[in-house]
């Protein structure tokens, strides 16, 4: 049986049989949708029910191979392929849970900031008349899938506009009132850029309110300690320094320090 929407031309298919398809509008751009594809690292932080843990065997523009751990313990070998121009990739379970089972993902952009995407399910062993059952469970599935990664696609791009670089030097240092009124964390606009103000140990630590990796928002994100955790794919920073203690190769870099003088708070210019 055919998915029921049109195939690309030059899309082959897949060899296995069909058993369901989810399709959706979604507010977002291709790029933001690409890189959401190709972005393995957010499985088990954005889909935690979905995604227990990943481990990466090999990623790049073209897609990603890794072995996944579902929600319930199994694991299984998932490698996605991306074809950026026909707007498509498809997901092969390679190996363990699911094995043999594809989603071939396509969509198509109706407007600057809107897609519609197709997502066709094919799965191997399934007598005829339970294939509809289990399309419906993986589109489910894929409703929940897609409810958590629009926050995020939706959150990243709002950032992306609004980002201002740099802060201008001439920048005065910012009173940010009497510490006995303040209560942390405490977000704060200064020279273009919105930063928190945290009390961690009895100091004052300051960092932006983006993450650096890939600009996810942090004002609502509790520390552990001195620990800040992204929300969309773990790295961990300390916020005193603003050192990445998860290994990647980004730093919470703020613009400006606290400073208490007669009992009030200060922001200004770092360096
Ligand atoms: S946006 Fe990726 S770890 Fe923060
Ligand atoms: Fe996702």
């Amino acid at each position: 049986m055919m998915p029921d929407h049109e195939f690309m031309p030059s899309q082959p298919g897949s060899m296995v049989p069909h058993v369901g398809t989810y399709r959706r509008i979604l507010p977002v751009n291709a790029e933001r949708m690409f890189e959401n594809a190709v972005d393995w690292e957010h499985l088990p932080f954005q889909h935690a029910s979905s995604f227990s843990a990943i481990e990466c065997e090999d990623a790049g523009p073209w897609g990603w191979r890794a072995r996944v751990c579902n929600g319930v313990g199994k694991w299984s070998l998932i490698e996605l392929r991306l074809d950026r121009r026909q707007r498509r990739w498809v997901t092969r379970n390679l190996e363990g849970a699911n094995s043999g089972a594809e989603i071939w993902t396509y969509f198509l952009e109706r407007g600057s900031n809107e897609i519609e995407i197709f997502v066709d399910f094919f799965v191997p062993g399934i007598d005829e008349p339970a294939r509809e059952k289990v399309g419906r469970a993986y589109a489910k599935l894929y409703e929940v899938l897609y409810d958590e990664d629009v926050a995020m696609m939706v959150g990243r791009q709002e950032a992306l506009d609004q980002r201002v670089e740099g802060v201008e030097r001439s920048l005065e240092p910012l009173d940010l009132g009497s510490l006995a009124g303040l209560s942390f964390p405490l977000s704060v606009e200064f020279g273009g850029r919105s930063l928190i103000v945290s009390k961690v140990d009895g100091a004052y630590s300051v960092y932006p309110d983006r993450c650096p990796h890939m600009l996810a928002p942090l004002a609502d994100v509790p520390l552990e300690g001195v620990v800040l955790r992204c929300p969309w794919h773990g790295y961990e920073f300390d916020v005193r320094t603003g050192e990445c203690l998860t290994g990647q190769s980004c730093q919470l870099t703020s613009p400006a320090a606290a400073r208490v003088a007669d009992g009030r708070l200060w922001l200004e210019r770092k360096g």
